[in-house]
């Protein structure tokens, strides 16, 4: 199958468009705070706990809260089940998110607390890991977790020897590289940079300029589904 044909790709978008996004903030009761998003062929429950005191005591922090992500993706959302409990790969999506997480929230202001972010990976279509921390994000925000920004994460590639935005799962499998990062998006600091496969330096910066335009596109998702949820609390 051929990757770019004709300027568009296997599922007709251009090279800079992204799949369509929807996200719902706070579909959960009983979590702080959570979020429902739908990606492409992607969905994703996040669920935010906290802050509380973080147990077992050993792992508390007496300056700054930790942040706990867990990553896991249900054995039934690939389509060779997958077995259920963590692995290697979700060992390292958690531990990025919590990393892109812990640069943007006021950890200092809630010492020896943990902070719990539960990401569920429902069905998965590639660019799992950014949709997880874009979901967390806003979890976070509907949590009330004090942050300097809400983080938004996105991927860009190279596929069929073109630099697109937001790879789908065949661009991913048979395309040649794939860069997803995480921003801050109001100072463009970044919070995830990794990268599979093989770029020139010129590519990687176009992937870049394309990856954090897309992350400020699904920034107004973000914020858009925040204030829906709290507009019709409030009308309430
Ligand atoms: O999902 P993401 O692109 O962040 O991570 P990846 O490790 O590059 O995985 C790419 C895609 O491969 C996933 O989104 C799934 O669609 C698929 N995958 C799978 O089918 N089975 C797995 N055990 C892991 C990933």
């Amino acid at each position: 199958m051929e990757l770019m044909k004709d300027g568009k790709r296997t599922d007709g978008r251009k090279r800079d468009e992204l799949r369509p996004i929807k996200i719902e903030a706070g579909p959960l009761y009983r979590a702080n705070g959570s979020c429902y998003l739908e990606w492409g062929g992607n969905k994703v429950m996040a669920a935010v706990y906290g802050p509380k005191e973080a147990i077992p005591r050993h792992i508390q922090d007496p300056r700054k809260a930790i942040i706990e992500a867990k990553y896991n993706m249900a054995s039934f959302s690939v389509s060779d089940r997958k077995r259920p409990g963590p692995d290697r790969r979700s060992r390292e999506i958690s531990k990025i998110t919590s990393e892109a997480l812990e640069n943007v929230v006021l950890v200092e202001m809630f010492p020896r607390a943990s902070i719990e972010v539960e990401i569920e990976i429902l069905d998965a279509d590639a660019g799992t890991r950014c949709a997880g921390i874009t979901a967390a994000a806003v979890a976070m925000a509907d949590a009330g977790i004090p942050m300097r920004d809400i983080p938004v994460s996105c991927a860009a590639g190279k596929a069929g020897d073109t630099v697109v935005l937001d790879l789908v799962g065949t661009e991913d499998m048979k395309g040649q590289a794939d860069v997803p990062i995480a921003i801050a998006p109001r100072t463009d600091d970044i919070l995830l940079l990794q990268m599979d496969g093989h770029m020139t330096a010129e590519e990687i910066d176009e992937a870049l300029e394309l990856a954090i335009h897309g992350c400020h596109q699904i920034a107004e998702m973000q914020k858009e589904a925040l204030m829906t949820k709290y507009k019709t609390f409030e009308e309430e």
